[in-house]
């Protein structure tokens, strides 16, 4: 795996070039796949009014927002990202909403000084530290004593279809991709609950519990089966396949996607399975 200081500096210019662009561009169909699992969390993290609240790897903000309605006027919350355009795109949202108790931050979790917090919390913007075990020991200086922090991370790649399924489909007209890591910085980082159990004891957390969600995903947002193919090729495992890719190679992608899709479409929509986990910690 490559070293700490190498992968933070690529996800630096990932999140604050082609990829955070593409997130930004995607941002409103993204919400919708993702609406329920954001309804999950909240459930989950239970925020309450008046409490202080930090969204780490916040993006352009989806579960800030709602945690910022949740603790109300009396309560504040920090989106932590960064990626300078997908913040700036969370800060257009917000004030469009007129919801002024967030502050948008462009820091590193794993250095930046933090105040104190009553909840933690991260939708799928833990997975790619360079350094976790720092991040999460930086995380824990910002935890207040009663603090609880709740992620929610996506489990493996087999347990996602709405992932796996356009991945096989690419795969077969590129050249064979290198083996994954074990547990390397990326979507499924957080997939194997004992390395997350050593990564957060290690960094001062109590062993954390795991629930599962599985839920099935739009990944179509409502809008039918071409923008089901579409959204696989803007994001994740098979964008970052795509760049840089002849013209015919990506027809012969979008061709295979569209047919392995297809039998998951049902008008407007096109759901898969998807399979998270939901795990909560305390300060040890
Ligand atoms: C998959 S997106 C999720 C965004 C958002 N939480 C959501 O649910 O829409 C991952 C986010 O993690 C952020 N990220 C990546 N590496 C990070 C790091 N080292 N520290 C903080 N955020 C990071 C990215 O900039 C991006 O906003």
């Amino acid at each position: 795996m490559a070293a700490p200081e190498e992968i933070n500096a690529d996800m630096l210019a990932f999140w604050n070039g082609k990829g955070g662009d593409t997130w930004v561009a995607r941002q409103e169909h993204t919400d919708i796949t993702l609406t329920p699992v954001t309804d999950a969390l909240l459930a989950f993290a239970a925020p309450r009014a008046g409490e202080r609240v930090v969204d780490i790897g916040c993006g352009c903000g989806a579960p800030t927002l709602e945690f910022a309605r949740a603790v109300g006027p009396s309560g504040r919350v920090t989106g932590l990202d960064i990626s300078g355009p997908m913040l700036a795109e969370g800060e257009r949202r917000a004030s469009a909403a007129g919801i002024a108790n967030i502050d948008w931050r462009r820091a590193d979790p794993a250095t930046a000084p933090l105040d104190e917090y009553d909840l933690l919390s991260s939708a799928f913007g833990v997975m790619f530290f360079g350094d976790r075990v720092a991040a999460f020991k930086n995380m824990r200086r910002g935890a207040a004593p009663h603090a609880r922090m709740t992620l929610v991370c996506w489990r493996t790649p087999v347990e996602n279809p709405w992932m796996e399924v356009p991945i096989t489909a690419a795969a077969q007209h590129l050249p064979p991709q290198p083996k994954p890591v074990l547990n390397a910085p990326g979507m499924f980082a957080f997939a194997d609950p004992e390395h997350v159990t050593e990564v957060l004891t290690a960094a001062g957390w109590a062993p954390p519990s795991f629930e599962k969600l599985d839920m099935d995903l739009d990944i179509a947002a409502g809008r039918g089966l071409e923008e089901a193919v579409v959204q696989s090729t803007q994001i994740g495992a098979v964008n970052s396949w795509l760049r840089n890719q002849p013209a015919e190679v990506v027809s012969a992608v979008v061709a295979s996607l569209r047919e392995a899709l297809e039998p998951y479409s049902d008008g407007a929509s096109v759901r898969l399975p998807g399979a998270m986990w939901l795990i909560s910690s305390t300060p040890s």
